[in-house]
């Protein structure tokens, strides 16, 4: 039987909660299978006025300072986690534990141990445990995926994949808990790296091995020791293929830049945020001296793009990616599912991938990532 009302519960009021809460509203009217009904509950916050000005704003019912009277509520089905990254794991493993469904923002944990948890409590609660990897779900994205699994550009042989922003370029711009490792976990390796990480992984397969450097470019006012500005990494995947990915909140110029430039064996995919309802697609022959890219503006040819707009270039936008995101969980718990990508078991692969690369930025080596399913499994 379908699941016909979905009640919310959102842990942390800040900057993101927001757009976790447009997405709760606008869900059931964008996507006729998911619940008719998403009541938003309980928002939580350690600060009580921006708890209860997320429930004004978005008009969620009820306003506390303790996520426990949202890990614990009888009246919540599914707890949202948009709190710093060191307070995933035991708010996630909690509500687990109290049979709800959970939604985490990334990156899932500030360890690998704590994300290791999570996804194990995840397999044993049998709930839906999705992480918050939206741009992967973006219809240029999810359309690359869908390319690729066509198979008519061959294997991937190489992906190139960044995720740069310069907000903290700024030496006066204050990175609250992220500037703080033991709160973040790292520095933009793991902030903006792991969006990148995720879609290199979405697209090409899982990491097998990387070889990383990380640097500390902005001198702060409160310098932390450790949290890295830019990250740059060499990775080999599964499948035989190689990439290079770049992480940073500190390059000039580039404010939302998330992209890749994936080349396959018969053809290639070319993205940029910054430009993110276009996507260019090469295919054809290559001793064509003519050959080259054309640009797709996204539209019914992709992924979702007609839930949101009727005709190719009206646009969509970052907010339209939460929606998307959070349909994927609804969905899943509408049909009884146990399970919604991206899983907690990604984002534990992903939390692998970063304390690999960490692990090779300090030691100056090379080193091999281990698998997700092994980890989960002792080993
Ligand atoms: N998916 C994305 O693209 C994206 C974008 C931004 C942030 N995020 C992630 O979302 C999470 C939150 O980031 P943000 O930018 O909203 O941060 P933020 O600092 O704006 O908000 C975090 C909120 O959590 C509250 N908080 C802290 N500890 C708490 C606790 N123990 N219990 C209840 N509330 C607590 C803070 O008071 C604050 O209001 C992080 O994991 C971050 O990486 C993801």
């Amino acid at each position: 039987m379908s699941v016909d009302r979905v009640r919310i519960g959102v842990v942390g009021s800040g900057n993101i909660a927001g757009a976790h809460s447009a997405a709760y509203r606008l869900v059931a009217g964008t996507y006729a299978d998911v619940p008719r009904h998403i009541d938003l509950i309980a928002a939580a916050d350690v600060d009580a006025d921006r708890a209860s000005d997320l429930a004004r704003s978005w008009g969620w019912q009820r306003s506390s300072t303790d996520w426990r009277e949202v890990t614990r509520a009888d009246d919540i089905d599914v707890v949202d986690i948009c709190v710093p990254n060191v307070f995933h794991a035991e708010i996630a493993c909690d509500a687990l534990a109290h049979g709800k469904h959970v939604i985490c923002e990334k990156p899932i944990a500030n360890t690998w141990e704590g994300a290791r948890d999570m996804a194990a409590a995840a397999a044993k609660a049998r709930r839906v445990a999705q992480v918050c990897f939206y741009y992967r779900v973006w219809p240029a994205i999810s359309w690359a995926r869908q390319l690729i699994d066509l198979g008519e550009l061959g294997a991937v042989r190489n992906f190139r994949g960044w995720m740069l922003q310069d907000y903290a370029a700024n030496p006066n711009h204050d990175l609250g808990w992220r500037a703080r490792l033991a709160e973040s976990g790292a520095g933009a390796l793991g902030d903006l790296g792991s969006h990148i990480i995720d879609i290199a992984r979405y697209l090409c397969g899982d990491i097998t091995g990387v070889y990383a450097t990380t640097r500390e470019l902005v001198e702060r006012h409160n310098p932390t020791p450790g949290v890295d500005d830019l990250a740059t990494m060499v990775v080999d995947f599964d499948g035989g293929a190689g990439g290079v990915l770049e992480a940073s909140w500190a390059l000039r110029g580039h404010k939302c830049d998330l992209g890749f430039d994936l080349v396959c064996e018969r053809g290639a995919i070319r993205f940029a945020w910054e430009r993110s309802n276009e996507v260019g697609v090469l295919t054809g022959d290559v001793s064509d001296p003519d050959n080259g890219y054309k640009t797709v503006l996204i539209g019914g040819g992709q992924p979702d793009v007609g839930q949101f707009v009727a005709v190719p270039a009206q646009g969509m936008g970052y907010r339209d990616a939460f929606t998307i995101g959070v349909s994927k969980a609804l969905r899943a718990i509408a049909r009884g599912e146990t399970s919604a990508e991206p899983s907690f078991e990604d984002g534990l692969q992903v939390a692998l991938v970063v304390d690999a690369a960490m692990r090779s930025a300090q030691a100056t080596a090379w080193q091999p990532v281990r698998k997700a399913a092994e980890v989960l499994a002792g080993g």
